[in-house]
């Protein structure tokens, strides 16, 4: 089997961790050959750390490699997609596939925009996509870490093997804002908390649906309907601000919740959210027919550790987003793997080398990202019930 030549768009918190998984993978050869950005400092400095060859922009790029890993902002997700797939290489997104970035308006405010108009033109942008990557044939792995945490491989295993039905399920993620400059901007990420952060357990509660459907059907089962609602808790003219969180969001929500209904008539509800301190907060429960399972995807409780003193820290990583190093903290021994992100890009390179589906793939993005701006209508209606439009 040939090498399989990488090349990553976007030098920044997510080009790095994946750049250190694929320097991990076995039983295929992969190499990261090129690496884009768009601020020339960034990526020069990320080509000079990690001595991979930069190129200025994605058309310039795109003929030096086999795979595009797309690690870029949400924004310029679906550009490096079509190109990709018009040039037939192989893809890897990051979570969200792509969402509704405003109406090009130096005023647009993504948070008082109409709803319907975004999930509109969000389903054109899903379309298109849908078609580039099923035309061209090529590869393509959805990014989604909650789907490759070993918590929620257990949990797929046990309700493929046991056969179980899933009745209802509970999945968070939550912390204290982004390290992304430009997350809070809607007409860079998309939205706000739930599309940037409740993505991954939407995702992880669709796939497990899906799992559960093709053990036990021979297909998946899918998301019908939603219900959401969203607040700005950090703008409330009430909120007294201690300088512990993250504030300074333009026109996305801080706070998300979605209730979802499949089309076995089962459920399933996510929260999300900015205001959470202490780590990243991740989890699904699955409460099913025949078992019950809490998958700790952060903290996994692996290691607890105890500092009186912050100093005698100051070198040690305890876990993403901790806001001190003092005191008792569940501490994360190894992120790539607890979150899943390992496993992810493992799964990808393998599918790559033996021509089969990732099981994060392109129809759970489509669904997650269906959904959500389905939630963005629901929470424009208060809460009401919106259909899902399956792609
Ligand atoms: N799975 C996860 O847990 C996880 C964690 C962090 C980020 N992400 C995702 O990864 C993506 C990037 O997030 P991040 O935190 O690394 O952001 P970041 O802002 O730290 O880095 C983004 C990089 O993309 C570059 N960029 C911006 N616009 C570009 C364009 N048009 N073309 C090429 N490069 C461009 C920037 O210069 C920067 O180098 C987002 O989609 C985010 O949702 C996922």
């Amino acid at each position: 089997m040939r090498k399989i030549r990488v090349g990553i768009v976007g030098a920044g918190m997510a080009g790095r961790f994946h750049l250190q998984c694929l320097r991990r993978v076995y039983g295929a050869e992969v190499e990261v050959t090129a690496v884009t950005s768009l601020r020339a400092e960034s990526r020069d400095a990320f080509g000079r750390e990690h001595g991979i060859p930069v190129y200025p922009d994605l058309s310039s790029m795109v003929p030096h490699v086999d795979l595009l890993d797309i690690c870029s902002p949400p924004y310029a997700h679906e550009q490096g997609i079509l190109l990709a797939a018009e040039a037939g290489k192989a893809i890897i997104c990051e979570k969200p596939l792509t969402g509704y970035f405003g109406d090009g308006r130096e005023t647009f405010r993504g948070n008082t925009a109409s709803k319907e108009r975004m999930l509109e033109e969000v389903l054109i942008r899903l379309r298109r996509i849908a078609s580039a990557v099923r035309s061209s044939g090529v590869f393509f792995g959805y990014a989604e870490n909650f789907i490759y945490a070993p918590s929620i491989q257990k949990e797929r295993e046990i309700v493929e093997k046991s056969g179980a039905q899933i009745l209802r399920m509970l999945g968070e993620e939550s912390h204290n804002g982004s390290a992304s400059p430009v997350y809070g901007i809607w007409k860079f990420a998309g939205g706000g908390s739930l599309i940037g952060k409740g993505c991954h357990p939407l995702s992880a509660l669709f796939y497990l649906k899906r799992m559960e459907g093709s053990a036990r059907w021979g297909k998946p089962i899918r998301p019908t309907r939603v219900s959401a609602r969203t607040h700005e808790l950090t703008r409330l003219p009430a909120y007294q601000d201690r300088k512990l969180i993250r504030t300074d969001y333009l026109d996305i929500e801080d706070y998300g919740w979605i209730h979802v209904e499949f089309e076995d008539g089962t459920i399933g509800d996510i929260v999300t959210g900015e205001v959470v301190l202490g780590g990243i907060y991740d989890y699904v429960e699955v409460f099913a027919n025949n078992h019950r399972t809490r998958c700790q995807i952060s903290p996994t409780g692996l290691v607890d550790t105890y500092n009186p003193r912050g100093e005698q820290f100051k070198d040690v990583y305890l876990i993403e987003k901790a806001s001190t190093q003092e005191g008792w903290a569940q501490a994360a021994p190894d992120e790539n793997f607890t979150m899943g992100y390992q496993a992810e890009v493992q799964d990808f390179m393998s599918s790559i080398a033996q021509g089969r589906k990732p099981q994060a793939d392109l129809d759970l993005a489509l669904d997650t990202t269906a959904a959500i701006y389905a939630a963005y209508v629901s929470q424009e209606r208060r809460g009401a019930e919106v259909a899902v439009p399956l792609i």
